[in-house]
């Protein structure tokens, strides 16, 4: 089975609903008929409903940027599996590094949660990386490995036909310094083995593999030529309709 390569926007903590209907607005007629690539728009809770509205019956699909691993109770601001269903969302990001960082979100709570998501039939795309001060350390490797055994544990072949997972290095992320395609395909090979490991060869050939981190109309098209990077998720350059369609048609 060929990986279809997946471009996501991860539109983080920005635009109101009106600013992401005017986004989807214009970016659909620029992506019109395009189905090499699935495409994927993160906008945050509050424009979720807005963004499916718009995007019904065209070929973009539409992820929360995050939820809580039960289905209802006392958890002040979260947003549940179910919550997320009911508005018509298919994919969740779960473990992304500013979820980590800054909501000390741990590997036992990205297991929780990528489970909840296996549960509810929401597709997950599992984010790892390491951080600057790791990297140069040279712990690359150790930091991917762990992240992807604790915050993966249990998790079947049959559950991970739909796990997509985003390699997301946070020196890399909002600097404008991306990994090299090179360097980011190295960990992708690596990332695939321990799958295959940890489920089954089966599962790591078929499990997409993500890179994150300032991809940008002007490297877009280096990455994507490498066979191990098998899509991208976009932050700041998916802000705007006429970069990321340029992104999603990368050559
Ligand atoms: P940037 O593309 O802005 O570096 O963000 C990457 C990211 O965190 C996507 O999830």
């Amino acid at each position: 089975m060929a990986r279809k390569p997946l471009i996501a926007a991860n539109w983080k903590m920005y635009k109101t609903p009106a600013q992401a209907q005017e986004f989807v607005t214009a970016f659909l007629p620029l992506v019109a008929n395009h189905d090499r690539d699935e495409i994927i728009l993160f906008p945050s809770t509050t424009s979720l409903s807005v963004v499916v509205a718009a995007a019904s019956g065209s070929n973009v699909a539409v992820g929360g940027q995050n939820m809580y691993f039960t289905d209802e109770g006392a958890f002040t601001g979260e947003t549940s599996p179910v919550m997320l269903k009911a508005v018509g969302v298919t994919h969740v990001l779960v473990g992304h590094s500013e979820r980590r960082h800054y909501f000390c979100e741990s590997d036992e709570i990205v297991d929780k949660k990528l489970h909840a998501a296996f549960r509810h039939g929401l597709k997950p795309i599992v984010c790892i990386g390491e951080t600057l001060e790791q990297h140069e350390k040279g712990q690359t490797h150790d930091v991917c490995l762990r992240q992807i055994r604790d915050g993966l544990k249990d998790v079947t072949a049959e559950m991970a036909k739909t796990l997509v997972v985003a390699y997301e290095p946070l020196w890399a992320i909002g600097t404008g310094q991306s990994a090299t395609p090179e360097a980011a395909s190295e960990v992708h090979a690596i990332i695939r083995d321990d799958i295959a490991r940890m489920i089954d060869e089966e599962t790591a050939i078929n499990t997409r593999i993500l890179y994150g981190g300032s991809v940008k109309p002007d490297n877009i098209d280096a990455l994507m030529v490498k066979p191990d990077i098998d899509g991208v998720l976009v932050g700041g350059a998916s802000l705007d309709p006429q970069s990321f369609a340029r992104i999603v048609k990368y050559c």
